[in-house]
């Protein structure tokens, strides 16, 4: 089955511009459910620019699809994941002076420090996906490290204008998720996909999970987001594999 994962961080965005009580994401999450996502994901940053501590606490007792806690591999976010316990955890790079994450993370430079952070994730019951640009040997080293699965960085294929770079882009999506597959792990991707651009991406063989927010939240602004997961529901329910 494909999975839609419906990143609401912006809703938090709005709430922090004012330091104030609504929007509260646990209401969006619910209407997101509502919708049909099939997974909620909040990305608790180091800074707290968007998601709370407390939105992490609440989603955990009222979200009923998956819970997909992003976070990055700093000890007090490790720590809070472990006694939280989201059904899943994706493991992203983080900086400080970034408008969203950037790239995929560099685990092929230090997998010691990864492999414990999987398994001390994995050892509280969650399951834990590393967000990862189309690299061969990043992917290797998720595997060896044990990652449950790849979320792969569709940022490039996004961001792409000319139809031959689209092509290219899509092609080492597809190429990466083909040894992402073999190698046993679940295939994720995620990183400005659209109304517009997601098919494709929704395509590739052995997808099990997208997750997006900007586009969805964009336009619940103008539907309402029960309306806009909706929708997007509707154009990927022809590749639930
Ligand atoms: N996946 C990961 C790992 C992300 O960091 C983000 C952005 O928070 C997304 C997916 C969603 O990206 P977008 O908001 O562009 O849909």
């Amino acid at each position: 089955m494909l999975e839609l994962g419906v990143n609401i961080d912006h809703v938090a965005t709005v709430r922090q511009a004012r330091k104030t009580v609504e929007p509260d994401p646990v209401w969006a999450a619910a209407q997101a459910e509502l919708g049909g996502a099939d997974g909620i994901t909040v990305h608790l940053r180091e800074d707290r620019r968007h998601i709370q501590d407390r939105d992490l606490f609440i989603l955990k007792e009222t979200v009923r699809a998956k819970l997909n806690m992003e976070m990055a591999c700093s000890e007090e976010v490790i720590g809070i994941a472990c006694r939280t316990k989201p059904d899943q955890t994706t493991l992203v790079p983080e900086k400080r002076e970034e408008v969203t994450t950037e790239g995929g993370l560099d685990i092929a430079s230090n997998p010691d420090r990864y492999r414990e952070v999987v398994r001390r994730l994995q050892d509280q019951g969650i399951a834990v996906s590393m967000f990862l640009d189309p690299e061969l040997r990043q992917i290797e080293t998720a595997s060896q490290i044990g990652a449950n699965a790849v979320e792969l960085h569709t940022g490039a294929y996004s961001l792409a204008i000319s139809p031959r770079d689209r092509e290219k882009e899509l092609n080492a999506l597809i190429e990466a998720g083909k040894i992402i597959t073999e190698f046993g792990m679940r295939l994720h991707a995620g990183h400005g996909l659209t109304y517009h651009n997601v098919q494709p991406v929704a395509a590739i063989a052995n997808m099990q999970e997208l997750n997006i927010g900007h586009s969805i939240i964009a336009r619940a602004l103008m539907v309402g987001l029960k309306d806009a997961v909706a929708e997007m529901k509707m154009i990927l329910k022809d590749f639930a594999q």
